[in-house]
Formats: structure tokens, C-alpha cells, sequence
């Protein structure tokens, strides 16, 4: 009999959170390939091999744990998330859906049982490290999935972190081998399907009391690049009538984009989190201001139209400016048949929900049979320090994989 130990999940939870490149009063930060994220890294890894685990890491840096004793070609549940942060983010995102499938490993070998499930940890599943999101799921799927820059690596070496390196320079000293990638794809034959265990970000499981919900879509999201090219100029010697200033130009297209969003509301959400302005001093008018936006919704029409709205609404603020849509994953449906069996390892009575947050997840539903389950957050909150779940509703989520993976 598979025993679920909350103590244990407390445990792995609270040792990674403690893996941090910032304060707990800040917030918790695990930049990929930064210090603190490779010390949460080994120590799932050797929490795995305690649990009689045998361990690899793709080209593309994704750790994968399976039982020792299940060959790596014999068909498993693959069931994971990420322990890469946003910059102040919580203890929770990602981490919960790695200490899950975590916990179903151990319980089955103090249980001297060896489940068909291989643990998964995505590499630069945020994309605030290197400017795209799902980075390592993308690169393990690259040339089957719907995103696929056709196979051409090329795409990927654009983005690069803060020291100006790519992911696979900044990758090579934590087994990322962009020589190997091609001959490491994914192969889908070798998988039942994906389950990925996640907090809802969201506060409607919370409000409405329901610790579990299954997934059975994710929104489709598009995150743009713009840059308005003004002239700095003086503050003080340069009457308006003279003025052509980028910042003000920015401003118009933020609350336009926030008047989009809303307009095409509930489901579908808009945000600009990120604004750079040089040279940013108080008594001289903007030169170059750079912000991006990211817009999400679960329906692609309503998509494609807040994406032409936004379009236009960027194109007629200012005479000079860049836009680059960096990424465009569209909304996926869940697999019935997995959202089904979760339901039924769940309890049956457990609610469904839709996903306003992105997860390797939406890159793999193409490929595999692929549900999500997702755990409350606490007043919905997440990509913040005060995000909390219950560990017994996190306990739950692992009963129900345990009896999922553990059906025959
Ligand atoms: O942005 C997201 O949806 C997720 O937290 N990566
Ligand atoms: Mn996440
Ligand atoms: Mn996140």
C-alpha cells in the first residue's frame, strides 16, 4: 500500500524554497542555471535516487527520474512542472508538481513497488530568465510540437539571459548539450501521458472551497517586444509643442491594451509587467522606452482579435517603433481521457477548471495524452511571496496520481 506523507512534500517544499537567490521577505528566486536553482535541481535529484530512482538529464536540461528497476524504453505516466521562479515569486508555482510526483516515487519504493511514472523537471519553464517561456519543454519537443520553430535551433539562440548568454552557453555546465539535442526529442510511444500537478494561481478554487480541479484547457497566450524610438531631450527647454516623447506614447498604448483586455473580458487578460526607459532620469524627456505585453485567453478568435486590436493600437502611437511577437502558443484542450481517469483517482467529485496560466504542460498536449490537476491558491495569489496552498490538499493531489499511476 502506497502511504502519502505530507510531512515529507512539507519537507521537500520548504528545502527548495530554501534554495534562494533573494530573501523570503523579497521572495523566492531561482533563476535557471542560477546557484540557487541548481541546488534545488540536486536535490530532487537525490531525493529520486533515495527513492530508488535512476536519473538523467536531457540535452535540452530536463532531469528525468523513473523506478531503477523500469527500463527507460518501457512505457510510463511522465508526471512534472518546474523549480525555475519568477524573480520574486512564491514556494509554491512550479514546485508543487515537482514534489508530488516526487512523494508517489518514494511511497511506492518504501512500498517495494516500482510504478510506471518517470518524473519530470522542466528546465526554464517561466521564460524571466532568458524571454521565453516552457524553454526546456520546447527544446525536448521541438520538432513534432505545434511550436516548433521547424526543428531550427536557430530560433532559440536569440534569447539570452541578464550576462548576455544563451541558454545553451549558460546551459552547458548543467547538461545542456545543444550538440545532442536532435537525437534526444521526445518519443511520445514511450509515454501513456502527462500528468502535470500545479497551483491554480487563481482564486476561484479557494473562494469556492474546492481543494483539487481538473484542467481541461489552457489558455492560448501571445508575449510582445515594443520599442518606441524617441530623442532624449532637455525637460525644461523643450516647450511641448516641440515634443514627440516616446514615454507618453507608451503610456496611451498601456491603457489601451488594458481597455482591450477588458473589453474582451472575463477570460481573456492582458498585462504590461515589464517597462525600460533610457536613460530614465528625471530631467530629460525619453529616448528609448521598451515594455512587453502579455495578452492570454482561452478562445483563439478571441485571440487573433486582441492581437490585431493591439497591432494597430502599437503601430499608430509613435513614428518609430519595433513590435515582436516572441511568443504565440495558442489555447489546448486537455485529453478527456486522462482528465477522466484523474477524475475518477480524485474522487469523483472533484470540479473542472480552464487555466489562465501557461505550463510545459499546453507544449506537450499536442504530443501526448495530457491533463493537468490543480491544487487551491490561497486568495489566488502566485508570483509572490505570500502564495500558499494547503499541504494536505497538496497530499491529495498526490493520492490521486498514486492512484492513478497505480491503477493496472
Ligand atoms: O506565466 C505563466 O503563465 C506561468 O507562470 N509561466
Ligand atoms: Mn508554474
Ligand atoms: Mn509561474
Amino acid at each position: 500500500m502506497m502511504l502519502i506523507d505530507s510531512e515529507r512534500i512539507s519537507r521537500d517544499i520548504e528545502t527548495i524554497a530554501g534554495f534562494n537567490e533573494t530573501t523570503p521577505e523579497i521572495g523566492f528566486s531561482r533563476p535557471t542555471f542560477s546557484p540557487a536553482w541548481r541546488k534545488a535541481r540536486d536535490y530532487v535529484i537525490a531525493q529520486a535516487e533515495a527513492a530508488g530512482c535512476k536519473v538523467r538529464i536531457d540535452a535540452a536540461g530536463n532531469v528525468h527520474a523513473r523506478p531503477a528497476a523500469i527500463g527507460w524504453d518501457e512505457k510510463v505516466w511522465l508526471s512534472g512542472s518546474h523549480i525555475d521562479s519568477v524573480p520574486t515569486g512564491g514556494k509554491f508555482d512550479g514546485v508543487v508538481g515537482v514534489a508530488v510526483p516526487l512523494e508517489v516515487l518514494r511511497a511506492a519504493h518504501l512500498a517495494g513497488r516500482a510504478v510506471p511514472l518517470e518524473l519530470i523537471v522542466f528546465a526554464e519553464e517561466e521564460g524571466t530568465t532568458f524571454g521565453i517561456g516552457m524553454f526546456g519543454s520546447r527544446l525536448w519537443v521541438n520538432r513534432e510540437g505545434p511550436f516548433a520553430e521547424n526543428g531550427d535551433d536557430e530560433f532559440f539562440h536569440q534569447f539570452r539571459n541578464r550576462a548576455g548568454q544563451t541558454y545553451f552557453e549558460a546551459g552547458a555546465a548543467h547538461g545542456v548539450r545543444r550538440g545532442d539535442l536532435a537525437g534526444e526529442r521526445i518519443e511520445p510511444e514511450k509515454y501513456r501521458g502527462l500528468i502535470e500537478v500545479h497551483i491554480e494561481q487563481g482564486p476561484a478554487m479557494w473562494a469556492e472551497g474546492t481543494p483539487l480541479a481538473v484542467v481541461t484547457a489552457i489558455a492560448g497566450r501571445k508575449q510582445y517586444k515594443v520599442k518606441l524610438l524617441g530623442v532624449p531631450n532637455h525637460a525644461g527647454s523643450t516647450p511641448m509643442r516641440f515634443r514627440n516623447d516616446p514615454l507618453v506614447a507608451a503610456a496611451r498604448v498601456i491603457c489601451g491594451v488594458d481597455e482591450i483586455a477588458h473589453k474582451h473580458g472575463p477570460a481573456t487578460v492582458a498585462t504590461v509587467g515589464k517597462i525600460e526607459c533610457q536613460p530614465n532620469a528625471v530631467n530629460v524627456i525619453a529616448g528609448t522606452v521598451r515594455f512587453t505585453i502579455d495578452l492570454r485567453s482561452p478562445d483563439a478568435e478571441t485571440l487573433e482579435t486582441c492581437h490585431r486590436q493591439i497591432e494597430e493600437l502599437v503601430i499608430s502611437s509613435y513614428h518609430n517603433f519595433n513590435f515582436l511577437t516572441t511568443e504565440d502558443p495558442p489555447p489546448v484542450r486537455m485529453d478527456a481521457g486522462v482528465c477522466a481517469a484523474l477524475r475518477r483517482a480524485a474522487g469523483g467529485t472533484i470540479v473542472e477548471t480552464v487555466s489562465g496560466a501557461l505550463h510545459d504542460a499546453a507544449i506537450l498536449a499536442p504530443l501526448l495524452p495530457t491533463a493537468m490537476l490543480f491544487v487551491a491558491s490561497k486568495d489566488g495569489v502566485s508570483h509572490n511571496p505570500a502564495e500558499f496552498s494547503r499541504i494536505e490538499d497538496i497530499a491529495a493531489a498526490a493520492r490521486a496520481l498514486a492512484e492513478l499511476v497505480g491503477e493496472r
